[in-house]
């Protein structure tokens, strides 16, 4: 995180991944500035999810290269690219709904079924971090709660916790507010201000366009599976391929 600003951070050319013939992704070439908020935005079906999928490494891109700060990652598997300093989160939200809040988090970070031996000290210094990341996001006092009780948005914060406690330097988030009620969203804008404050990179798909205007530095827009615009979010709030590619003139 002592990069320098500026420095590319997420990038790929070419990316390519076909679906029973439709090309989710056609020839994707783009980058992302390294210490930024960064939004990417694009119409229903425009490969914006599948773009996160094929950079995590959670499906094989059919062609093209990602490549992170510089470095090739594009044939590794979704492990190592959260050890490179990447974390996620889901459109639809990944909690176990049955497990508590606290418990959630600890999962996050180890395998289950640790030897008792090695799992004691680790697990207090997991379960103190858990516990830094759940009063950042406002819902320490759900700690004991099952996952299943929270509201729809405190189930984000609690996914953006998980993802935090592997300490990633760029966060991609996959529709962050949808679903969520304003006085979250609020929280969820707030966080990640502070969070890219402190250091770290943001690429952020959404829908709210609010959202996505006040937060972000740099903006993509992708139709059809490839960027069409990219630019501040002043420029791309007038730029007429935009108004088209959601009016779908
Ligand atoms: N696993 C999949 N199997 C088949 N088609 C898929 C799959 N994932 C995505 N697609 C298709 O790829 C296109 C892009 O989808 P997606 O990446 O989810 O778009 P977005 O997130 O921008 O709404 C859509 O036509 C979608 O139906
Ligand atoms: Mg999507």
């Amino acid at each position: 995180m002592s990069a320098h600003k500026g420095e590319q951070s997420l990038a790929t050319v070419g990316l390519t991944k076909t679906f029973g013939g439709v090309a989710a992704l056609d020839g994707a070439t783009v980058s992302f500035r390294h210490g930024k908020v960064n939004a990417l935005i694009g119409p229903n079906g425009s490969g914006k999810t599948t773009f996160f999928n094929c950079v995590t490494g959670m499906i094989r891109p059919d062609a093209g290269r990602t490549t992170y700060r510089g470095r090739d990652i594009t044939a590794r598997p979704p492990h190592r690219i959260a050890r490179a300093g990447i974390g996620r989160s889901f459109q639809l939200c990944r909690v176990f709904p049955r497990m508590t809040v606290l418990d959630n988090l600890l999962v996050a970070v180890r395998p289950p079924n640790l030897p008792a031996q090695l799992a004691g000290a680790r697990k207090r210094e997991e379960t103190e971090r858990a516990r830094y990341w759940l009063t950042r996001m406002g819902i320490d006092h759900l700690e004991t709660a099952e996952a299943r009780n929270l509201s729809w948005g405190q189930q984000k914060l609690l996914e953006l916790a998980g993802v935090l406690m592997s300490e990633p330097e760029l966060i991609l988030l996959d529709e962050p507010a949808g679903g969520v009620n304003p006085a979250l969203i609020d929280r969820i804008c707030d966080l990640v201000r502070e969070l890219n404050a402190e250091g770290r990179t943001f690429l952020i798909v959404e829908h709210n366009m609010d959202l996505v205007m006040s937060l972000s530095d740099h903006v993509v827009v992708f139709d059809r599976g490839r960027p069409i615009a990219e630019g501040p979010p002043s420029v791309i709030q007038s730029d007429e391929r935009v108004l088209e590619a959601y009016l779908g003139v």
